[in-house]
């Protein structure tokens, strides 16, 4: 591996081998989605909290300062949007020239596999991993289900991982499923836990990021659950606990409570 993808990866995967991602890309195919109509104020507490930020071209020109040291992954597919036809039927949106003139540490697109966009999506996988290569840069694969949340089970999504990683994605972010270490152990490269909706409580989400952990991921790159929060300091500060720190779902709503009551957001 060439230094140029090894020093944009330890950008993003820090010395523990671990990484808390960001994402606030969601508004791509959503709009202003709730909690995220203003994306620069959304991130204001909690950047400092976050590895690298998940973000299109477009809310990070106008929403994200730019003195700011957090590594950016750029969104790079898109084309759909959540009132149309097919959310799988997406193209690569922003070129490698535009990657490089905005710094991102790395690019991250969606796949839909199963899908009827799966050959075409599994192509601009392909295609962005053969330009992205030539300049360094690591591409991380979303495994994107569109509407269909009920299709995430481990037999499925480690299909998914594994074709992405084929195709040379450096990191794949997929769902938390029962028997993950299924979906792990079938990923030659480092898995990530995708969030989805907001779970109906807190240690819902401490137990699936633990378990998952415990499995074999190498960290989160997770959205609504931290900043649809009513507290998202204490989710991140809690999530970080479980990533970085080893802690365990109880111990990191400890932190959840005290972070929550010492009146931090
Ligand atoms: C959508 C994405 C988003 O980045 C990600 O899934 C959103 O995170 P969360 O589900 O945790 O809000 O890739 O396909």
């Amino acid at each position: 591996m060439d230094w140029g993808m090894k020093n944009r990866l330890s950008q993003i995967i820090k010395d523990d081998g671990k990484c808390m991602l960001l994402p606030i890309d969601h508004g791509y195919f959503l709009g202003p989605t709730s909690k995220l109509e203003k994306p620069g104020e959304t991130i204001k507490p909690i950047l400092q909290y976050a590895d690298a930020l998940f973000v299109t071209r477009g809310v990070l020109r106008s929403c994200v300062p730019h003195d700011s040291n957090v590594p950016i992954i750029l969104r790079v597919s898109g084309g759909t949007s959540v009132v149309g036809k097919d959310l799988a039927n997406e193209g690569i949106t922003t070129s490698i020239k535009e990657v490089i003139k905005l710094n991102a540490a790395a690019v991250g697109l969606s796949i839909f596999v199963g899908s009827d966009y799966e050959h075409q999506t599994l192509m601009n996988l392909a295609n962005l991993v053969n330009e992205a290569e030539e300049y360094g840069i690591p591409v991380m694969a979303v495994t994107a289900v569109g509407k269909e949340l009920e299709k995430r089970d481990a037999r499925y999504l480690s299909l998914c991982c594994r074709i992405a990683a084929e195709l040379g994605a450096k990191v794949v972010k997929t769902y938390w499923c029962e028997n993950f270490d299924k979906v792990v152990n079938g990923c030659p490269v480092p898995v990530v836990i995708a969030g989805g909706p907001k779970t109906d409580t807190e240690l819902e989400t401490m137990e699936f990021v633990y378990d998952g952990m415990q499995k074999g991921a190498i960290g989160v790159n997770l959205g609504r659950n931290i900043w649809q929060n009513e507290h998202p300091v204490a989710m991140a500060k809690a999530l970080r606990a479980i990533i970085h720190k080893k802690a365990a779902p109880k111990e990191a709503m400890d932190i959840y409570n005290e972070t929550k009551q010492k009146g931090k957001k």
